[in-house]
C-alpha cells in the first residue's frame, strides 16, 4: 500500500549522487520505494541507479545535454550537486547557482504535475535578507558573462562564492516557486548545517576548522550524517510535503533558532 512518503513507481533525476548527500539519497529513495533514478554527475556513482548521464553542472554546454537525454516525464528533480571555495570563484558560481537554475528551467517542462523540484542549499546562504535586492539582481541575470562581469563588480558581497552562491539558490527557491507552482510544481531548499562528508575538509580550509568546529559545538557537539539531510531532501520531494513550497528549510539542529534567539556563545570563535 502506497503511503505519503512513497517514491514507488517515480521517475526522479538527482545531481551530486557520486558521493555525500547524494549518494546518502540513493539509499534513502531505494528504501522509499524505490524510484527510477537517473544520476548526474561528473563520477559514475556506485548507489542504486537506473541511468547516469555524465555532466559537468558547471557547464551550460553539458547540462544542456543532460536535459535533451532525459525523457519526460521527471516527477522530482533533487540539485544536490554543489563544490566549496577551494575552486575559482566562478566555477562555484556555475555549479552551484547556474547549473542548478538551468537544470531547473530546463527539465521543468518535462515534470509532471503534483512533482517538485528540490534544492540542496545551506545556513551559509542564510544572509541574503541583508542584501535582497542585490541578490534578486543577480539572478536575474541571464547571460553568463554578464553574471561574472556583476560578481566582479560586487565582489566584496560575492566573496569566495560559496555563501552567495548559496544566497542565489535559497532566494531562486522562493522566486522561482511562484512560477513552478503554475505548472503544479514546488520548489523548495533544504540547507544545512556542517555535514560529514567528503567536502568537509574543503569548508575546513575555507571556512576555517575553528568555525566549523565552533558550528557543530554549538548545536550540542554532532555533525550532521549524509542520511540526516538525505531524509530532508526525500521528505520535501514526497508526497507528503504537498503544501510545502518556496521554503528554505534550515535542517541544522536548532543553529539558525539559537542565533535569532541570542542563544549563540560567540566566545569560542574570538
Ligand atoms: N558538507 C557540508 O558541510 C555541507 C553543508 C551545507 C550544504 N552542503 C551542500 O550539500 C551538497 C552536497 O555536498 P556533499 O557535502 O554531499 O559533498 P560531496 O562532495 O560528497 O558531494 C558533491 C557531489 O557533487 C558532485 N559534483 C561535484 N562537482 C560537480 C560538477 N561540476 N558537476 C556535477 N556534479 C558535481 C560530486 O561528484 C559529488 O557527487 C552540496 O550542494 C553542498 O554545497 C554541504
Amino acid at each position: 500500500m502506497s503511503h505519503p512518503f512513497d517514491y514507488s513507481g517515480k521517475r526522479v533525476v538527482v545531481t551530486g549522487a557520486f558521493s555525500g548527500v547524494g549518494a546518502a539519497l540513493l539509499d534513502v529513495l531505494a528504501e522509499l520505494g524505490r524510484p527510477e533514478v537517473i544520476a548526474l554527475d561528473i563520477r559514475r556513482p556506485e548507489g542504486r541507479i537506473a541511468s547516469y548521464i555524465e555532466t559537468n553542472m558547471g557547464k551550460a554546454s553539458s547540462v544542456d545535454a543532460a536535459i535533451g537525454a532525459i525523457d519526460g516525464p521527471v516527477d522530482v528533480l533533487f540539485n544536490n550537486a554543489g563544490i566549496a571555495a577551494t575552486h575559482p570563484v566562478e566555477d562555484v558560481m556555475a555549479v552551484n547557482w547556474l547549473g542548478l537554475r538551468q537544470l531547473s528551467e530546463g527539465l521543468l517542462p518535462k515534470i509532471r504535475e503534483g512533482g517538485a523540484i528540490v534544492n540542496t542549499a545551506s545556513i551559509a546562504g542564510g544572509r541574503w535578507p541583508e542584501h535582497l535586492q542585490d541578490v534578486l539582481e543577480c539572478i536575474a541575470i541571464e547571460d553568463r558573462q554578464e553574471l561574472f562581469g556583476w560578481c566582479r563588480d560586487h565582489a566584496e558581497l560575492v566573496g569566495d562564492g560559496y555563501a552567495f552562491s548559496k544566497e542565489c539558490v535559497q532566494v531562486y527557491t522562493m522566486k522561482s516557486a511562484k512560477a513552478t507552482l503554475a505548472r503544479h510544481v514546488r520548489t523548495n531548499s533544504v540547507c544545512p548545517a556542517p555535514i560529514d562528508t567528503p567536502l568537509l575538509p574543503d569548508f575546513n580550509k575555507t571556512m576555517t576548522e575553528k568555525t566549523m568546529n565552533w558550528t557543530i559545538d554549538q548545536i550540542g557537539g554532532t555533525i550532521a550524517t549524509p542520511r540526516d539531510i538525505a531524509m530532508t531532501l526525500a521528505f520535501l520531494g514526497s508526497d507528503a510535503a504537498r503544501y510545502v513550497n518556496g521554503v528554505n528549510l534550515n535542517v541544522d539542529m536548532g543553529f539558525n533558532a539559537f542565533m535569532t534567539t541570542g542563544q549563540i556563545d560567540f566566545s569560542g570563535l574570538a
